[in-house]
């Protein structure tokens, strides 16, 4: 079964062939980064706009990428939420609009769902029950999964997101637009020698990452001007303060809840440092997609819809974007 996977909820315009939930076929993605980089942001406006012009062209290069024509398409996905209501829009309505003239099964995907998908792709076969660290520019949350489409969200970020704490440390630092690679470049060879606060908020799954970021603002003001040695400094400090929380906190969380593996997913999943700590401290199973498969991309899409459509769920054209959906 081939299903054509459609995402656009931020600022990636991805459009990916896969087969039968794992193989892929073809997986565009048509980054906005140096559209948004000027503005040290996404610009919700630009974001759809930049979608409207890209989609049908990367739409277009998947299927050929994939050698494929409608006929050999069995199902269209499209990611209708969380994400930014403009952009959200424009795949929704492409997925809609083909659904309808190829008379194909339209699916709609929660795009926290897909993100853990992406441990499925690429022949991976994860087992259940799981615990999924989903750790994106908006989300960071901690999500029990004991079978297909069955989740329970045991933590969430009470604050910042992973991901946005990467992207606000490194604007505090002079590093650029997104925050993530950029700190991960500036730390490579840094050692994480300053003092920085770690929330662990014991007793609870939650995370918060605000007041790291606060507190790395403090050390900025302090130190007035800023060399490129301690900037690399800081950048380690930082990362390691994120990476030490995830990390002990969905270890911690994995034990008390006898899971089998964890699996990791999103953006801040493609950090390399992170792949290193969870290798040295978890005893447990875990699995982290390769890093073009963490951030947003649609293959991940497509493959979270080859188990919904196997559960016998579709959507009709009433299909909405819910901008502010949840994983539960
Ligand atoms: O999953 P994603 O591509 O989009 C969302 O669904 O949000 O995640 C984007 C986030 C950004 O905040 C970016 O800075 C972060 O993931 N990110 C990273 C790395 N690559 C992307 N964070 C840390 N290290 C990375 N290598
Ligand atoms: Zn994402």
């Amino acid at each position: 079964m081939r299903i054509l996977g459609i995402e656009t909820s931020c600022d990636e315009t991805a459009v990916a062939v896969v087969e039968d939930g794992t193989k892929i076929l073809s997986n565009v993605v048509a980054s906005q980064v140096d559209i948004h980089a000027r503005y040290g942001g996404i610009v919700p406006e630009v974001a759809s706009r930049q979608h409207m012009l890209t989609i049908l062209p990367v739409l277009k290069h998947a299927m050929f990428q994939a050698k494929v024509s409608w006929q050999d398409v069995d199902a269209i996905a499209t990611t209708f939420g969380p994400g930014l209501s403009g952009s959200l829009l424009v795949g929704v309505n492409v997925a809609k609009a083909s659904a309808l003239a190829q008379g194909l099964p339209l699916i709609g995907i929660n795009h926290l769902e897909a993100h853990i998908y992406a441990n499925w792709l690429e022949g991976n076969q994860p087992f259940f029950p799981c615990l999924c660290l989903i750790v994106s520019g908006g989300h960071s949350d901690l999500v029990l999964m004991s079978e297909h489409g069955k989740y329970q969200r045991v933590g969430r970020t009470r604050d910042d997101a992973a991901g946005e704490a990467f992207d606000k440390g490194a604007r505090i630092l002079g590093l650029g637009y997104p925050g993530g690679p950029a700190i991960e470049a500036a730390a490579k060879d840094a050692v994480p020698s300053l003092s920085l606060p770690r929330a662990w908020l014991r007793g609870s799954d939650d995370f918060s990452f605000s007041g790291l970021k606060t507190a790395l603002l403090h050390l900025v003001q302090k130190r007035g001007s800023l060399d490129a040695a301690w900037v690399a400094e800081a950048a380690a400090s930082f990362q390691q303060a994120i990476i030490e929380v995830l990390a002990t906190k969905a270890i911690a969380t994995a034990k008390r809840l006898g899971v089998r593996q964890i699996l990791l997913s999103g953006g801040v999943a493609a950090n390399r440092a992170l792949g290193s700590y969870f290798a040295s401290h978890c005893s447990l199973p875990f699995h982290i997609p390769r890093p073009g498969l963490c951030t947003d991309n649609a293959a991940m899409i497509a493959a979270c819809a080859y188990y919904r459509f196997q559960a016998g769920v579709v959507d009709d054209y009433s299909l909405d974007v819910v901008p502010g959906l949840i994983i539960s």
